[in-house]
């Protein structure tokens, strides 16, 4: 966690307030494998990061609340008993979102309340600085109302958070992995039973880095609902609760049924899915020949057949195959821009990083950002 945030965040809070407040660190997180598996039931293997959203609270003693977001320069304020969403697009909706899911749930917030957040991730990186916000507010409102809310019932308000008040119909990995993420492990998690088994990672000779195309293409919110909606509906025409229950050969049983762009979609899922329980193993065994080819056979899928990548994240991809010393890479999260995860070896991963931004800059004209990555803790208070 980044120090400095904790004290920007702090100060800002008691600058304007004028009270101690109570701090939450919740974590972004990467994910190995497992890309567009989660709202398929399937397997994911997220690890939450060292970068994310510190939040300060306090109670106050009006009916009213004010949310600053330091990143932005910008206070909403509102009133309990009348949350309206604000434009789309305004950050300002996945805490509202949050409030009113609380809401719904029945649990009355009994007082109004303050808030000052900043973050370290930037936005669009894939890497859930969304479900970072979302789970600092509902953790943090918990904590300081007494709601009684476990971390399991909290992912779930996060989720539906974004689903009804900022549209994007996500799975669940993001959220669990904020929420549950655990130093230096990686989690292998079932979408269905919404359970994990944690896996210590610790590659030896390789490292995993993050380069950030820096861009991130419109249009990707509905992008997304629309692969959920086709995944559905493929899996209705199987008779099947999800696409994680059917088998490649299930799925040629339909093909002359579908478009063959859907075909190659639920066909890329039920690949995936297989490489997450594959990448498992080869984790268990060091094995980081394995596994990296699994990593560069999803980016493969999640271009050809999921069709969410973009030309940044295939360029910086095509850039990894080309150095003899990146085992994996691919993109990572919802796709058409954000980040590609790669898989390097230690002693390499210097002149990679340079190389690699230089070929960026030469084609695109704008740079990538790279970042180390420290797995850590899950959503909590900051002592
Ligand atoms: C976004 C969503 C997740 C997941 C990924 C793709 O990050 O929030 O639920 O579907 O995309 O794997």
């Amino acid at each position: 966690m980044n120090a400095s945030l904790v004290a920007q965040v702090k100060s800002g809070f008691i600058d304007r307030f004028k009270t101690e407040p109570l701090l939450i660190f919740s974590p972004g997180r990467i994910n190995i494998i497992g890309e567009h598996t989660d709202y398929n039931d399937g397997f994911v293997f997220p690890a939450a990061v060292n970068k994310g959203i510190v939040a300060a609270f306090q109670k106050n003693d009006s009916n009213s609340c004010q949310v600053y977001a330091i990143n932005k320069h910008e206070t909403i304020a509102f009133s309990l008993d009348n949350i309206q969403l604000l434009d789309k697009e305004h950050w300002g909706n996945y805490v509202l979102g949050v409030i009113a899911e609380i809401q719904k749930k029945g649990k009355k917030i009994e007082a109004g309340f303050n808030i000052v957040f900043g973050g370290d991730i930037p936005g669009g990186a894939g890497m859930s600085s969304s479900a970072a916000l979302e789970n600092s507010i509902v953790f943090g409102l918990n904590t300081l109302f007494n709601l009684g809310f476990t971390r399991q019932e909290m992912i779930f308000i996060s989720q539906r958070a974004e689903h009804n008040y900022v549209g994007v119909k996500c799975g669940i990995m993001d959220q669990y992995a904020s929420m549950f993420g655990i130093k230096n492990n990686a989690l292998l998690l079932d979408c269905r039973t919404v359970e994990s088994d944690p896996f210590e990672i610790d590659f030896k000779d390789h490292e995993l880095i993050l380069i950030n195309t820096n861009v991130k293409h419109s249009l990707s919110d509905s992008a997304y609902n629309d692969r959920r909606s086709v995944c559905e509906s493929v899996a209705s025409m199987l008779n099947i609760m999800a696409l994680r229950d059917a088998t490649e050969v299930d799925l040629l049983s339909i093909k002359d049924e579908v478009s063959e762009e859907n075909y190659q979609k639920a066909l890329y899922v039920i690949q995936e899915n297989e490489r997450v329980v594959e990448a498992s193993k080869a984790i268990q065994n060091n094995n980081i020949t394995a596994l990296g080819n699994l990593i560069y056979d999803s980016h493969h899928g999640l271009k050809t057949q999921y069709k969410v990548s973009c030309d940044e994240l295939d360029f910086l991809v095509d850039q990894a195959k080309l150095n003899g010393h990146v085992a994996g890479a691919r993109m990572m999260g919802g796709g058409f821009g954000g980040c590609t995860i790669n898989l390097v070896a230690k002693k390499a991963s210097k002149s990679f990083q340079e190389t690699v931004s230089k070929a960026y800059k030469n084609r695109f004209n704008k740079a990538c950002s790279i970042y180390a990555i420290e797995l850590s803790n899950g959503t909590g208070i900051i002592p």
